[in-house]
């Protein structure tokens, strides 16, 4: 296994739109997703894509861990998912915002409008469908990831820039969502 270089903001790769793999149990799509693995754990990310390795196929690594899902039913703690040519539905029209940062980002954080309810589809790289329907941070996680293919960072969904901000700020200065968002009457 071996560590990839991680493409930052800038960078055309993330920009682009990936290609569809055509056998997701081909070796090669092992090997790789070992090395995005890797790469993400050593970086301690949450979820890491091909494109963020240089690698333009659609291919996403994540887990949700049990410390970040909210209360809702369906915003369930995940084991390592690889989901090979994702396909993501969103359902209904509520969304929440939330913190997001990025590998491809790193030391900022931004708040974040996401779709609460999503399905996703995939094959893993045994060649499974993987088929959810999942809400909150877990929802967020995929939607984040699977950005990455069509070239979108989450800078680019954000809606309010007061709220891109440094990781190290943040945490001397903790942000007040509930609190600030009343401010403006914007619920
Ligand atoms: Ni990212």
């Amino acid at each position: 296994m071996t560590l990839l270089k991680i493409a930052r903001m800038g960078h055309p790769v993330l920009r682009g739109t990936a290609g569809l793999v055509d056998d997701p149990t081909a070796p090669w799509v092992r090997r790789l997703v070992e090395d995005m693995i890797e790469t993400m754990e050593d970086a301690r990310g949450t979820g890491i894509a091909a494109p963020q390795v240089h690698q333009s196929h659609r291919i996403v690594v994540f887990r949700v861990p049990d410390e970040r899902v909210t209360e809702m039913p369906g915003d369930v703690a995940q084991d390592l998912t690889v989901l090979i040519n994702p396909v993501v539905e969103l359902v209904g029209r509520e969304r929440a915002l939330g913190w997001e940062g990025c590998l491809s980002v790193p030391g900022l954080r931004g708040v974040v409008p996401r779709h609460l309810r999503i399905r996703y589809r995939g094959t893993s790289p045994e060649g499974e469908v993987i088929d959810r329907a999942v809400e909150g941070f877990h929802a967020r996680v995929v939607q984040h990831e699977c950005d990455h293919l069509d070239g979108i960072l989450y800078p680019q969904r954000m809606t309010d820039f007061r709220l891109l901000v440094f990781l190290e700020e943040l945490q001397r200065h903790p942000i007040d969502l509930t609190a600030l968002l009343n401010e403006d009457g914007a619920g």
